[in-house]
């Protein structure tokens, strides 16, 4: 089924809620990680990570081809222009996000394994074989710098995201909201 102005289609609503639930959860989880030092949660925050990764990019893929869903009424032209801007930078963002984070895992050397599934192993440094030892500094620091700077920017939009779809729900009174709850 496609996207229509009355009804959001159920792929589109699925794909919305499952990506918007999990990167909520693992920014907080991230931020959470690192300002604690949290160790215990880096291996379930990647593997979460890179299997939403997957649901990601069905969910670009589906936006391509859908395009955008048309605007439930008739905004003023700098809120459509306002509301584009912050759905590209999510859309965006949640690619740039788990791909920033593989990245840091690979060329830091780290490995990836998905609940316990190894996609690839750590790179053992052959001086002192227990150590790892970074694959390519430079991914694993333009992934590090990336990962830490599109969250916080992501997170802004997500304010800005959810007072819009309010104000949309409650000042305007439309069926924004209610048409992403698959409600027509
Ligand atoms: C949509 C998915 C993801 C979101 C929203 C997310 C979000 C975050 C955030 C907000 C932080 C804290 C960054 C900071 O405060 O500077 C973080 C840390 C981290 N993330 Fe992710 N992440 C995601 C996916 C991934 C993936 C796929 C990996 C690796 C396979 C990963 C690896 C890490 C690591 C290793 C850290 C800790 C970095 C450190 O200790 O310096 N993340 N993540
Ligand atoms: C509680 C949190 C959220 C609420 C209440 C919410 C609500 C909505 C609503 C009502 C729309 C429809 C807008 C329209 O018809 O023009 C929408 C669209 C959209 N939302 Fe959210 N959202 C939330 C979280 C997120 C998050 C965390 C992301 C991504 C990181 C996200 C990404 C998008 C995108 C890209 C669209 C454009 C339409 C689409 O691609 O499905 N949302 N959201």
């Amino acid at each position: 089924m496609n996207d229509t102005k009355q009804k959001l289609s159920p792929t589109s609503i699925f794909l919305h809620w499952i990506v918007a639930v999990t990167i909520i959860g693992l920014l907080a989880l991230g931020i959470y990680m690192e300002e604690n030092e949290a160790y215990q949660f880096y291996d379930l925050h990647k593997s979460i990570g890179a299997l939403i990764f997957l649901v990601i990019i069905a969910r670009v893929v589906w936006r391509i081809k859908q395009g955008w869903p048309e605007p439930a009424s008739d905004y003023k032209k700098i809120e459509h222009l306002m509301s584009k801007v912050v759905h590209y930078v999510l859309l965006i963002g949640s690619v740039v996000i788990p791909m920033s984070g593989l990245m840091m895992s690979w060329g830091g050397g780290h490995e990836l394994a998905v609940f316990g599934l190894e996609v690839w192993g750590p790179n053992h440094d052959p001086a002192s074989p227990e150590e790892t030892m970074a694959r390519s500094e430079a991914i694993g620091g333009l992934g590090h710098q990336l990962h830490g700077l599109i969250s916080n920017i992501v997170i802004a939009a997500i304010v800005l995201h959810i007072v819009g779809a309010l104000k949309h729900h409650i000042v305007d009174k439309d069926a924004t909201l209610k048409r992403m709850l698959g409600k027509s």
